[in-house]
């Protein structure tokens, strides 16, 4: 059978708008003449090796020189393309009255549902199945679609580098099962489905230099392949495994994105033998509600599902007319295969998605068969309050904290986060995404945001650092005063800076409720109190003492002694500094340990399941935390804490503030700071507060 290809003579060729990045800076800046003898030119190679029939070209369609993109041929069944931008969609019936007229059965996707034909859509030349993409101009809802139509499994690559929009922009299959491609255009998920199709021995990686002259898009007819312009070690590579490389300039359709490939059409494509209709796209609709564009929510659950592989459509979007009502919106939601699909889902429901009430269903239970061993597939909590369906009833997790499993007693309607280690054999633990809603309470946020007004950007700069300083100043006194709870995660840091006076002040004033840190914390208080140093620096003059650098061991060989700080404090042995203050003030204090402790102090809990536990105590029902310079604790603590508990977190690296502020948690406020400074400047604020009134 003779092989047939589609072309359009560029009578009406030019770069007349920008709808890809190659065409910015190029309107109207395509040579007529060259272009005209560019495409003769490929006209005549092709010519050699094929038949060509042609399209009458029409004026003010500049684009249509490129038939790749009229539709998908598979034996004599059409898919006519649906153009995503505006620019192009005149072209569709003419590229639709010509195939009518060949004969062939035409297939239409609906208006809503972009496919660009060939320029998409790429068969394995073994006819095997057909690779088609998504993520810049067809969508991936029609690859289900043509599934069908055409009878065979369709493979999602997902496209992310705009330069590559098209598929045969970066990946051309050829003939024995060879592919040449440009993978960086591709994400990781589309490169590991392109691994698993083609062996190693017949890929064919180009890299940037090659892509950018567009040698995937190659029109490849047996063992000749024709392009504009290859590396001279493509040529080799190509050359080695058969093929014979034809150069041919194409320049001026460069500028208008386009090359040898996107100029032509093949209209015979041959149906494998053993067809079978297979699209491993999967979909669902979810909804969303609240303050969705005030707070980029919509933006951030729509990059989500792209980020992840997926695509979307919104489907309804109703917009909240008052600055204080709530928009709501109803989204589909695609993935190349049901993991990816259940991947997005899981992180959408993190942002408070929800599936519509048409398709609620009770949260699935398993149980647990081994203990401290979670079912597979189980859901992961949040910091957010969530919610199970159970019998038909949404019903409040307990004990919310992030990284645990829900354990549901149906019988009782309770709901509570567990973490896997404290699994029992017979927990009914929630698994999958059905069922399950997570709650980001709008009041919370607006309420903060208004006490907190500096947290617009998350993280402060130094010259903000006193005005944050005074807010949390008045919050702090506002919790002390109505009897509300201020719980401190420090680092040893805070002694080396010369804070632990200021926090020892804190602990004094009864600013602090409750102290969480480490072994080195406590040392390095004590050292300094006992001993005047801290790390065996004397911060009063700020030099080494001569054998200071076992101070510390002397402090905690002084404090095993005794069995322990409070009964050194009854002893009189330790009369200044934080630890003091904790016991002198009935400061309930954590020290957990880990593995670079010398001593440890005998408070320091090494068993670090029960320091876990005890942190955990200590921080229910905490209004606000304040994280003073120990990345180590302050994230544990982040982890066991629910949204709602306001986070100030003192770090000189802002590596770790941003680490904290990121939990989306519009109460979390960042201080990039040293903590000495910060601590002397919040005493000096709290001291001019002094004892005025507070009206709460
Ligand atoms: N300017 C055209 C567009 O952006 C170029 C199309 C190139 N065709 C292709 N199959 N890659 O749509």
């Amino acid at each position: 059978m003779t092989i047939r290809y589609l072309m359009c003579a560029p009578d009406f060729y030019d770069v007349d708008y920008v709808i890809n990045p190659w065409m910015e800076g190029n309107i109207h800046r395509s040579n007529q003449t060259k272009a005209k003898e560019q495409w003769q030119a490929l006209y005549d190679i092709l010519k050699e090796l094929a038949s060509i029939d042609l399209v009458d070209p029409q004026p003010g369609l500049p684009d249509m020189v490129f038939t790749a993109n009229a539709g998908l041929v598979l034996g004599n069944k059409v898919v006519v393309s649906r153009f995503f931008h505006r620019e192009r969609q005149g072209e569709e019936p003419h590229f639709k009255a010509w195939f009518q007229s060949q004969g062939f059965e035409t297939f239409e996707l609906p208006q809503d549902l972009p496919f660009e034909g060939a320029g998409d859509a790429l068969l394995d030349r073994e006819g095997r199945w057909l690779w088609a993409g998504y993520g810049f101009r067809s969508e991936l809802d029609s690859h289900p679609l043509i599934a069908q139509w055409l009878d065979i499994e369709v493979l999602s690559l997902h496209l992310v580098d705009s330069r590559f929009y098209h598929l045969d922009t970066c990946f051309c299959p050829l003939t024995g099962g060879y592919l040449l491609y440009y993978p960086e255009a591709f994400d990781t998920y589309s490169n590991r489905l392109i691994e698993m199709r083609v062996p190693s021995s017949k890929r064919i990686a180009i890299s940037e230099p090659d892509a950018v002259n567009f040698a995937c898009n190659a029109v490849n007819v047996g063992q000749t392949i024709i392009l504009n312009k290859a590396s001279d070690s493509l040529k080799q590579r190509l050359g080695a495994v058969g093929f014979t490389v034809i150069e041919t300039p194409l320049t001026e359709f460069l500028k208008a994105g386009g090359a040898a490939k996107c100029l032509t059409l093949r209209i015979t494509e041959p149906i494998a033998p053993a067809p079978q209709e297979v699209s491993h796209v999967e979909s669902t609709v979810i909804q969303m509600q609240g303050h969705l564009l005030d707070t980029g929510l919509i933006n951030r659950a729509l990059d989500l599902v792209v980020d992840a592989g997926g695509s979307f459509q919104v489907l309804e979007f109703k917009l909240g007319v008052q600055k204080q009502s709530t928009s709501e919106a109803k989204i589909r939601v695609s993935a190349p295969d049901g993991e990816i699909l259940k991947t997005i889902l899981n992180q959408l429901i993190e942002i408070g998605a929800i599936l519509p009430r048409e398709t609620d269903r009770d949260a699935q239970l398993v149980a647990v068969e081994q203990a401290g061993v979670a079912p597979d597939d189980f859901y992961v909590t949040t910091i957010y309050p969530t919610e199970v369906r159970v019998k038909g009833e949404w019903i409040r997790a307990t004990r919310q904290r992030m990284d645990a499993c829900v354990v549901v007693d149906p019988a009782a309607k309770t709901a509570v986060c567990k973490l896997i280690r404290d699994l029992q054999v017979g927990d009914l633990v929630v698994v999958g995404v059905e069922g399950i809603r997570t709650a980001h309470r709008p009041e919370v946020r607006e309420k903060s945001s208004k006490e907190f007004s500096f947290m617009g950007s998350g993280v402060s700069s130094e010259r903000r650092v006193e005005l944050v300083v005074e807010q949390i100043a008045w919050e702090l006194r506002q919790i002390r005063d109505r009897g509300g709870k201020t719980v401190v995660t420090a680092g040893p840091v805070v002694v080396h800076t010369g804070g632990a006076p200021h926090l020892a002040y804190l602990i004094r004033e009864g600013f602090v409720h409750a102290l969480l840190g480490g072994n080195a914390i406590a040392v390095h208080d004590m050292e300094q109190a006992i001993m005047g140093t801290s790390l065996g620096v004397d911060l009063q003059r700020g030099v080494s003492v001569s054998g200071g650098h076992r101070h510390h061991l002397k402090v905690i060989n002084l404090i095993r002694r005794y069995g322990g700080i409070k009964q050194a404090v009854e002893a009189g042995i330790l009369t200044s500094g934080i630890m003091y203050e904790c016991i002198k003030n009935n400061v309930p204090f954590s020290l957990a340990g880990s593995i670079r402790d010398d001593g440890p102090l005998p408070d320091t809990e090494m068993d670090l399941i029960k320091a876990q536990k005890h942190y955990s105590e200590l921080i229910q029902g905490a209004d606000l935390i304040l994280m003073l310079s120990s990345m180590l604790h302050s994230i544990g603590v982040g982890n066991m804490t629910p949204a709602g508990v306001k986070l100030v977190c003192v770090d000189i690296n802002p590596a770790v503030v941003t680490k904290l502020a990121d939990r989306g948690s519009i109460e979390s406020v960042g201080v990039v700071t040293d903590v000495g400074l910060f601590l002397s400047l919040l005493v000096q604020q709290l001291q001019k507060l002094g004892s005025a009134v507070f009206n709460v």
